[in-house]
C-alpha cells in the first residue's frame, strides 16, 4: 500500500549549537512523522549545529549576513534560498538575527521561534539575567508565531520551571533549554499533525489539545 500522506515540509534556521534542531530532527525520526526536514540554514558558518546535521545526512546551507551590505538584502537572500524547499514551516532554533518585516510577512503563519522567557516577559537578549533581576519565581521558554514585533506573537507552548534561590544565570540557562526541548518538539508535532494553526485574526487555533503548557519541578 502506498501512503499518500503529503511529507510536512520544514526548513530550520540556526546560528549556533543547534541543541533544538537536533531535537527536532531526532523526534520526527523517532516517532515517524509525516515530515520533512528539507534543510538547516545557517548564518553562521562555522555553527556547530550544521555539523551535526550533515552527519545526520541533511541538506545544509550557510549564508552569512556579514556577506551582505544591509539586513534587507541578507533577508532577501536568506527568504530565496528558503523558498527552494517550499517550506510548509519555517522554524527559528536559536537563529539571532532580527528578521525584517517583510520576511516575517512573507511566512505569516509558518514562521515559528522558540525563545528563552515566559513571553511577554523579557523580550531581547539575556533572557536568565533579566529573569533573575526581576525576581520572578517561574521562569520558562515559549513557542510563538513570529510576527514583525521581536519576541512577540501568539503563543503555541510554554514551559515552565521553578527558580531556585540558588539560580545563577548559567544554572537557569541549562534547566529552561532542557524544557526548550519538550516544548519544541510538543509544538512541531502538533503543526506537523494539523493540531495547531494561525487563523485569519491571527489567532491560535487547536484541534483535541487540552493544555498546552509543560510544567517542571526543580
Ligand atoms: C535557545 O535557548 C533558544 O531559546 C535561544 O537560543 C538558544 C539556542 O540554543 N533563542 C533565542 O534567544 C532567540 N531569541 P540551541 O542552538 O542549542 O537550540
Amino acid at each position: 500500500m502506498t501512503d499518500l500522506t503529503p511529507l510536512c515540509r520544514l526548513v530550520i534556521l540556526i546560528s549556533g549549537r543547534g541543541s533544538n534542531m537536533q531535537a527536532i530532527v531526532s523526534m520526527i525520526e523517532e516517532q515517524g512523522l509525516p515530515a520533512q526536514v528539507c534543510a538547516v540554514i545557517s548564518n553562521q558558518i562555522d555553527a556547530e549545529g550544521v555539523n551535526w546535521a550533515k552527519e545526520r545526512g541533511l541538506t545544509t546551507a550557510c549564508i552569512s549576513h556579514r556577506d551582505f551590505a544591509t539586513r534587507a538584502d541578507f533577508d532577501q537572500a536568506l527568504l530565496q534560498e528558503i523558498d527552494n524547499y517550499q517550506p510548509d514551516y519555517v522554524l527559528l532554533a536559536g537563529f539571532m538575527r532580527v528578521l525584517s518585516p517583510f520576511f516575517v510577512e512573507h511566512y505569516h503563519g509558518r514562521l515559528i521561534n522558540i525563545h528563552p522567557s515566559l513571553l511577554p516577559s523579557f523580550p531581547g537578549l539575556r533572557t536568565h539575567e533579566q529573569a533573575l533581576q526581576a525576581g520572578v519565581q517561574c521562569h520558562g521558554s515559549t513557542v510563538h508565531f513570529v510576527t514583525p514585533v521581536l519576541d512577540h506573537g501568539p503563543i503555541v507552548a510554554q514551559s515552565i520551571i521553578p527558580v531556585l534561590a540558588s539560580d545563577t544565570p548559567e544554572s537557569l540557562s541549562e534547566r529552561v533549554l532542557a524544557t526548550e526541548h519538550v516544548v519544541y518538539t510538543a509544538a512541531v508535532r502538533w503543526l506537523i499533525q494539523g493540531q495547531v494553526h494561525l487563523d485569519a485574526q491571527g489567532k491560535v487555533q487547536v484541534k483535541d489539545l487540552e493544555q498546552r503548557s509543560f510544567y517542571f519541578h526543580a
